[in-house]
C-alpha cells in the first residue's frame, strides 16, 4: 500500500534539512528520485551518500531555480527524458527575510512570495504536465500559514516568524486548493503537509534554549519534530494509501494548531 516502486517523484528544495529524509524515505519505499534544488554542493553530497547506501537505486538530481520559469520547465523536462514519467512532486522550498515586521521593505516580501506563491504555482503547472498516469503533488505549508507566530514565545533578541513567511504558507494552502479542484479529474491529487517545530538544531548551534523550550512547551507532545518523523506522513501522501485524500492540509505539528 505504502510502496512506491516505479514510481518517479521531483523533490524541490530535496537537498534541505526536510527534503533529504524525504529522498532517502522515497528510496526505501522503491520509489525513483530526482533531487532539485538551488544548492548545487548540498545536492552533490545528498546523492554522494544516498547513491551509496541505495546502489540499485535511480537517482537523477538537477539545479532548481524556482524564482525562475525557465530553470522550472528545464528541471522538469530533463527530469521526464530521464525517467521518461513523473509521479510526484514534493516542493520543499521557502522564502524568508527573517525580518522584523517594520523593517521588511516590499521589495523583500515579493521576493520572498516568488519562491512560496509564484514559483511553487509555476512549479506545480509545469510538472503536472509530465503527470499522464495521475499523480501526487505535496505541498509543504506551515503551521504559521495556518495560525500566527505567538510574541511571547520569543525571548528579546528573536524576532517572531517573518510576516512574509506565514503570508506566503497561508497563500500556498489555498493554492493547494485550487490545484486539487482543477486537477482531481486527472486522477491528481494535491494536499499540503503544514510542520510545527522542525528546526535544524545541528546547522544553528546558537539556537536559543529558552526559545527551544517555548517552542516545546507549545505543542501537545511537549517536543520538537525530529526530521525522519516528516517521511511517514510524506510516504503516505505519495502512495496508493492516501488514493481518496486530496485538497487537504495534513498538520504535522505534535498537536501546535489544536489548542
Ligand atoms: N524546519 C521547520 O521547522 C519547518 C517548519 C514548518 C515548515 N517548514 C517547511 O518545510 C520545508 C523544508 O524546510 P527545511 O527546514 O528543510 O528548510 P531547508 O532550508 O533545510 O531546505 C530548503 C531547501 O530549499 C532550497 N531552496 C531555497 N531557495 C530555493 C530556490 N530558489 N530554488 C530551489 N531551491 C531552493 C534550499 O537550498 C534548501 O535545500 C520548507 O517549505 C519550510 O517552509 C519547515
Amino acid at each position: 500500500m505504502f510502496d512506491l516502486t516505479n514510481k518517479t517523484i521531483l523533490v524541490a528544495g530535496g537537498a534541505g534539512y526536510l527534503g533529504s529524509q524525504l529522498c532517502e524515505a522515497i528510496l526505501l519505499h522503491n520509489g525513483n528520485i530526482c533531487i532539485a534544488d538551488i544548492n548545487l554542493e548540498k545536492i552533490n553530497s545528498l546523492k554522494y551518500s544516498l547513491t551509496q547506501k541505495f546502489p540499485d537505486s535511480k537517482i537523477f538530481s538537477t539545479m532548481l531555480d524556482i524564482k525562475n520559469e525557465n530553470s522550472i520547465i528545464e528541471s522538469v523536462n530533463k527530469t521526464n527524458e530521464y525517467f521518461e514519467n513523473i509521479n510526484g512532486l514534493i516542493n520543499a522550498t521557502y522564502g524568508t527575510t527573517g525580518k522584523a515586521l517594520e523593517e521588511l521593505t516590499a521589495e523583500e516580501f515579493n521576493n520572498a512570495n516568488e519562491i512560496n506563491l509564484t514559483g511553487s504555482f509555476l512549479l506545480s503547472r509545469h510538472a503536472i504536465t509530465k503527470m499522464k498516469e495521475g499523480g501526487s503533488v505535496i505541498m509543504f505549508a506551515s503551521m504559521y500559514g495556518i495560525v500566527s507566530p505567538k510574541p511571547n514565545l520569543y525571548p528579546e533578541g528573536i524576532n517572531p516568524n517573518p510576516i512574509e513567511y506565514g503570508a506566503g504558507k497561508a497563500g500556498l494552502i489555498q493554492l493547494t486548493k485550487y490545484l486539487a479542484s482543477h486537477y482531481g479529474p486527472k486522477n491528481i491529487r494535491v494536499n499540503a503537509i503544514a510542520p510545527g517545530p522542525f528546526p535544524d538544531i545541528k546547522k544553528n548551534d546558537n539556537y536559543n534554549e529558552e526559545f527551544l523550550d517555548n517552542l516545546r512547551d507549545s505543542t501537545m507532545l511537549k517536543r520538537l519534530g525530529e526530521s525522519k518523523e516528516i517521511a511517514g506522513p510524506i510516504i503516505f501522501l505519495l502512495s496508493e494509501a492516501s488514493s481518496y485524500v486530496t485538497g487537504q492540509v495534513l498538520k504535522v505539528d505534535g498537536g501546535w494548531t489544536a489548542w
